[in-house]
């Protein structure tokens, strides 16, 4: 097995070192991340980095790359009541999805420039991604600053749609049903085969290798 410590990360070519380590944590969700100047612009962006972080209530992270330079997604949801929204990208739109990372200028739509319909619903002042099957409203909590720069947007999620397919009887998503796509590293899009479920798992239950 190959063995690869902190200084030989470091000291890999950027791009080189930038493609090994984004593939690190295995697969990703792909999430398109909307959010609109309040009276100005829509904007639209592919983050990975969406997780779990509490049930009740409903709370999801996000990590924004460093403020250094402007971040528009994060702009917008500074500047508009902490309101954006999380759209699930079904594979078939991948290579829209992927495009809306890169650097538009500030008055251009990623919505329009990458073929996506900005849906607003229900009076919250961020657009939802029409095409999405899985979409969610989120109003930031808190935001904490990493010793690298990067920022964890801390959200309560205030909305859920969900396609009529997009639920089992016992609350689980079907993601597949949905035909969303996970993600590895950088640019890699993946279809996700139907999950093998345990269900909970309790002590004395453990299965025995024959
Ligand atoms: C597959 C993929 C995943 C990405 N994940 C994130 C992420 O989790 N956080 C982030 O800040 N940028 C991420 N990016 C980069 C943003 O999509 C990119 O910086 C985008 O231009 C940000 O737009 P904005 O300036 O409008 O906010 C990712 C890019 C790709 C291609």
């Amino acid at each position: 097995m190959r063995h690869l410590t902190a200084a030989d990360l470091a000291a890999f070519e950027r791009v080189y070192r930038l493609n090994l380590v984004n593939g690190l944590p295995g697969y990703k969700p792909a999430n398109l991340v909307g959010t609109a100047a309040p009276g100005g612009p829509t904007n639209l962006a592919i983050f990975s980095s969406a997780i779990h972080l509490g049930s009740d209530p409903a709370v999801l992270g996000l990590v924004t790359r460093p403020t250094t330079v402007p971040r528009h997604t994060y702009q917008n949801i500074k500047q508009n009541d902490g309101c954006y929204t999380l759209n699930a990208v079904p594979l078939a739109l991948a290579a829209a999805a992927h495009y809306t990372s890169a650097n538009f200028p500030d008055d251009e739509s990623e919505f329009e420039a990458c073929g996506f319909t900005a849906a607003f619903r229900d009076g919250f002042p961020a657009p939802y991604v029409a095409e999405s099957p899985l979409s969610i409203g989120l109003r930031l909590r808190e935001e904490h600053p990493i010793f690298n720069g990067t920022v964890l947007l801390v959200g309560l999620v205030e909305h859920v749609y969900l396609a009529e397919n997009a639920l089992r009887p016992d609350g689980t998503l079907d993601l597949t049903a949905l035909g969303v796509a996970a993600v590895s590293g950088l640019d890699g899009y993946h279809a996700v085969a139907a999950p093998v479920r345990f269900g909970y798992a309790r002590p004395g239950q453990v299965p025995v290798a024959e």
